[in-house]
């Protein structure tokens, strides 16, 4: 307001400076920090109902709407929606499409924090739930049911990068009228895009590569029926898992760089992942792009080439803690951290993380060792970082 002088001061104070009538046009995205958006009359309040346009925070927010939109094109799905969290996508997704009766189908090489909502939230709603081995197909098929209205997968599990058939999977959960659901945070939409390959429903923590710089929590929804759209947007009001403004500008700034970080982090992850597995001391190595990768064929079907597959693998040390928390203080790039997909290496250890509460024989079945590490390959120079995991397992030579 630039005249008015009719106010008091401590009126004023809430009026003065603002100008909105001018059509800037910044050249970055502005941060929408705003819970309203101001209308007139009743009538324009109703338009703006009826376009659904901008009104409150947790139903629409610009900056919410420029990455949703920016996600469905890189997935080449219709609509996204912008939650909270990855695993406010994950559960959203659940609390929006399930019912009381409903059969739903995962693989059992999932997120363990995914792995837990769906015992604890999915079995509370009566839904039945089933885990398989999604690697066997034939296991997959003589699991679904006619009831079966979700089958769930990520690409590349948590941390083996054991890999699901996402095309043959929808085919089976189409035979059903199931949804074919996929989490694509490992591999992300530069590495594989699952609504192309016949799923409905991607979700992604953007928390991780999507957003790439370790300073947002935010998930994405990503599908290509309007209608389910609209029933998960409606959840997500109700239960107010929509992302934070900021979040998704921080977001929405990280995800510009996706292509040129995702695909260095990916091929950094398969020139390590070939160093370290001609390393005397390491035992054994888990990365898509190896020769001796269990799904190598699939591999193939699934990404472009070995650099463009996923920017995770993980190799087996021998069982020794001294000498493993030796080579973990010699290291100088990557340290430790209880996340991924940032541009700075990192490694975790899933059986202090991810997989502390998985049963023995079941951690054997997956692979998971005392001496297994996880590596979120960043994008240093692949040669600095080869030599600098190569000079920290000197210690197991000691
Ligand atoms: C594969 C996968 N999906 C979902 C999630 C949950 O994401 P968020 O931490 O953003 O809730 C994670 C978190 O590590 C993850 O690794």
């Amino acid at each position: 307001m630039e005249d008015s002088t009719n106010f008091s001061e401590a009126t004023e104070i809430l009026y003065q400076g603002e100008d909105y009538s001018q059509h800037l046009k910044p050249e970055a995205s502005p941060i929408y920090m705003t819970t309203a958006f101001n209308m007139g009359d009743l009538d324009d309040v109703q338009q703006t109902y009826d376009k659904k346009g901008y009104t409150y925070i947790r139903t629409r927010n610009p900056n919410r709407r420029s990455l949703g939109e920016l996600i469905s094109f890189l997935e080449k799905g219709k609509n996204t929606l912008i939650c909270s969290s990855g695993m406010a996508a994950i559960t959203t997704t659940y609390f929006a499409l399930l019912a009381p009766g409903d059969h739903f189908l995962a693989n059992e090489n999932i997120y363990g924090e995914t792995f837990d909502a769906i015992n604890i939230f999915l079995k509370k709603m009566h839904v039945d739930v089933d885990f398989v081995d999604f690697s066997d197909l034939d296991a997959v098929k003589k699991a679904i049911r006619s009831n079966t209205r979700i089958v769930y997968t990520e690409v590349a599990s948590n941390p083996t990068d054991r890999l699901a058939d996402i095309s043959a999977l929808a085919d089976i959960a189409h035979t059903k009228n199931a949804l074919m659901m996929v989490d694509n945070t490992f591999t992300t939409p530069i590495g594989i895009k699952p609504l192309a390959l016949g799923a409905d429903i991607v979700i992604s923590s953007l928390t991780k590569f999507m957003n790439g710089h370790s300073d947002a929590l935010l998930g994405s929804i990503t599908v290509k029926d309007e209608k389910i759209f609209d029933i998960i947007h409606s959840v997500r009001m109700l239960t107010g898992t929509s992302g934070s403004p900021f979040a998704a500008w921080l977001v929405y700034r990280g995800i510009h760089t996706l292509d040129l970080r995702v695909r260095k982090q990916m091929k950094n992850a398969a020139l390590l992942a070939a160093a370290l597995a001609k390393h005397p001391k390491i035992l054994h190595v888990n990365h898509p792009s190896l020769d001796n990768f269990p799904q190598k064929e699939l591999a193939k079907k699934l990404f472009k080439d070995k650099y463009t597959m996923t920017g995770m693998l993980s190799f087996e040390m021998p069982d020794d803690p001294s000498k493993i928390n030796c080579f973990m203080n010699r290291l100088h790039l990557a340290h430790y951290a209880p996340t991924l997909g940032g541009i700075r290496t990192t490694l975790s250890h899933p059986l202090h993380s991810s997989h502390h509460h998985v049963p023995k024989d079941e951690l054997k079945k997956m692979g998971i060792s005392y001496g297994l590490m996880r590596i979120s390959v960043g994008i240093e120079e692949a040669d600095d970082l080869i030599a600098d995991f190569t000079q920290a397992l000197s210690v197991f030579s000691d």
